[in-house]
């Protein structure tokens, strides 16, 4: 496994027949996954390991994010990572940066939280595609309107790159296995899979019975809060624009919410459709 730090190295490396997983480090079994759909895909596998600062709101974890590169190399080469692409901050933006607007798809949700976020992730996998050139790119469905925007960016510009979305991968009470988990609190680690429970719970009784999807929904904001978590949103949207519709055909029930001080954030997809 080679590491490269500057963007003169990777992009006289990249390219071919090349699967990438952009990361921000702190690897675990949900960027795992992504590596081995690589690794049985391509021929070559570059993993990235970038905790971008342009995706980071002036108030949110950009210092604390957790930063364990040892770790992630040993990870990385277990998985049979070819390339690992670990550029600095000044290497990566040497001066102010050329950004990248989502219209639409990253103005809602996360978007209306996060401000200037998905124009952080676009404009940094943008970068990050044309340095590495890859055939094939891989992202996980838990990040479902970070797929959507890099989706409509590689649509808009026509960029020639191969997505590939995976499934979430959980840890076995049902939580989403995330590196921010690890801020959780004992206390609210335990809590943490209400989270899944009640969007599984929803998809159940919508499959029944979609008349009343603003009660189902209502019902289950409220009961998250009653167990302390401060709910950001939980809808029924459309997979195809996240809009919030009332159908269970090519829809996603997707949550935000806080607990402590740690925002989690979760989807299913419903019935008849997949990205
Ligand atoms: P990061 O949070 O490190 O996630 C890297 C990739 O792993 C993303 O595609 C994310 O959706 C995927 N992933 C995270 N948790 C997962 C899980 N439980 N199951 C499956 N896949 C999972 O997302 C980012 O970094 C950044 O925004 C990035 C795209 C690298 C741009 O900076």
């Amino acid at each position: 496994m080679r590491v490269i730090r500057t963007v003169s190295e990777m992009v006289e490396l990249g390219g071919g027949d090349l699967g990438f997983v952009p990361t921000m480090g702190a690897l675990h079994e949900g960027h795992l996954s992504l590596m081995g759909e690589a690794r049985q895909r391509n021929k070559c596998v570059c993993v990235s390991l970038f905790v971008n600062p342009l995706q980071f709101g002036a108030n949110e974890d950009f210092d604390r994010y957790p930063r364990v590169e040892t770790r992630d190399f040993e990870l990385a080469e277990r998985s049979g990572v070819d390339l690992i692409f670990a550029p600095t901050v000044p290497e990566m933006y040497p001066k102010e940066s050329t950004t990248i607007h989502v219209p639409e798809v990253a103005d809602l949700w996360d978007g209306l939280a996060r401000p200037g976020h998905f124009v952080g992730v676009a404009t940094v996998v943008a970068k990050l595609f044309n340095m590495v050139r890859p055939r094939d790119a891989y992202f996980g469905w838990k990040d479902l309107q970070q797929c959507l925007v890099v989706r409509r960016m590689v649509e808009d510009l026509r960029i020639q790159v191969h997505l590939r979305f995976m499934p979430t991968v959980r840890e076995g009470d049902g939580l989403a296995v995330s590196s921010r988990n690890a801020y959780l609190s004992c206390e609210d680690r335990a809590k943490a899979p209400l989270l899944y429970r009640t969007l599984i719970e929803l998809a159940t009784l919508l499959a029944r019975n979609h008349e009343t999807v603003d009660d189902l929904l209502r019902d289950a904001r409220a009961r998250l809060a009653k167990h302390g978590f401060d709910v950001h949103y939980l809808e029924l949207v459309s997979m195809v624009d996240l809009k919030p519709t009332n159908t269970n055909r090519g829809t996603a029930l997707i949550v935000a919410a806080t607990l402590g001080k740690t925002r989690l954030i979760d989807n299913i997809q419903l019935d008849g459709f997949s990205l």
